[in-house]
């Protein structure tokens, strides 16, 4: 990696400009209070809720969230109908708010596998916020990073064939532009809950230099203060993009 990716990336910051989060453990949440597992989704909202507000305030640019996979649609159906109507009824509830936070709400993953009702109140509220210069909240839904790369390469081809590209042309940056976090930075930090150290089919190109952060916390029990210790255990780390110490140095005096 060039030092251009280690400038790009602000190796010395002490803030991440994007956080990703998986958000893992409402069921084990819901199930050690004797409780239905919808029961952890619910108290899962209220996380989601505290962190989207907190990384507001610690100036985050971007904050990702993997609310439902591309695998999860094998969950059985009534776990299925909870978690879409969940959705449904939380942006329906806190996109207002979001709004007047000067928030910008964007959704990644396949929208054709979703409602109607669900796709329509999604395009509402992305052109409710889309002017909104703050925090840039991004909820990943039908999401899979494999299907990311597979899209974005099926639209590069398209654009081939339509003569508007060359395939010589293709970089990083080019093919960056077509998947779906196009113009964000990529995750600084990844944050997992609920004990397993796995990726799961999340962002698959844009976690290459992320920093991994996994707590046993399951989600539900998630907040403000976990957010910030993971973001203080971030500040902490030194990303040296495959450069030396020594370079890195360098750059963040420059
Ligand atoms: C994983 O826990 C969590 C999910 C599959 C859903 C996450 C969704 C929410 C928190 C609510 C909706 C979000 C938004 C942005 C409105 P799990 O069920 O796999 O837990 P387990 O591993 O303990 O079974």
């Amino acid at each position: 990696m060039s030092d251009d990716t280690a400038q790009r990336n602000r190796p010395d910051a002490a803030v991440p400009r994007h956080i990703a989060i998986v958000m893992d453990g409402n069921g084990r949440w819901a199930r050690s209070r004797f409780m239905p597992r919808q029961a952890g989704h619910r108290a899962g909202v209220d996380s989601v809720r505290q962190v989207v507000e907190t990384a507001g305030h610690l100036g985050v640019e971007a904050l990702t969230l993997f609310a439902f996979s591309s695998e999860n649609w094998s969950r059985p159906n009534d776990e299925v109908s909870v978690l879409m109507d969940l959705m449904l009824r939380t942006l329906q509830k806190e996109s207002a708010r979001l709004h007047q936070n000067n928030v910008r709400i964007r959704l990644i993953g396949e929208r054709s596998h979703l409602s109607e009702r669900l796709r329509l109140e999604i395009a509402e509220a992305e052109r409710l916020t889309e002017h909104n210069t703050g925090l840039t909240l991004v909820v990943a839904v039908s999401f899979g990073g494999r299907w990311d790369m597979l899209q974005a390469a099926r639209r590069f081809a398209q654009d081939v064939r339509e003569g508007v590209r060359d395939p010589d042309d293709l970089d990083e940056a080019l093919f960056s532009g077509y998947l779906s976090l196009d113009g964000l930075p990529d995750p600084d930090l990844l944050i997992r809950t609920g004990g397993e150290q796995r990726i799961s089919n999340f962002l698959l190109w844009h976690l290459a230099y992320a920093e991994l952060h996994f707590v046993d916390t399951l989600w539900p029990d998630f907040g403000a203060e976990e957010l910030k210790a993971a973001v203080a255990s971030f500040a902490g780390r030194e990303r040296r993009f495959g450069l030396t110490s020594e370079q890195v140095e360098r750059l963040s005096r420059a």
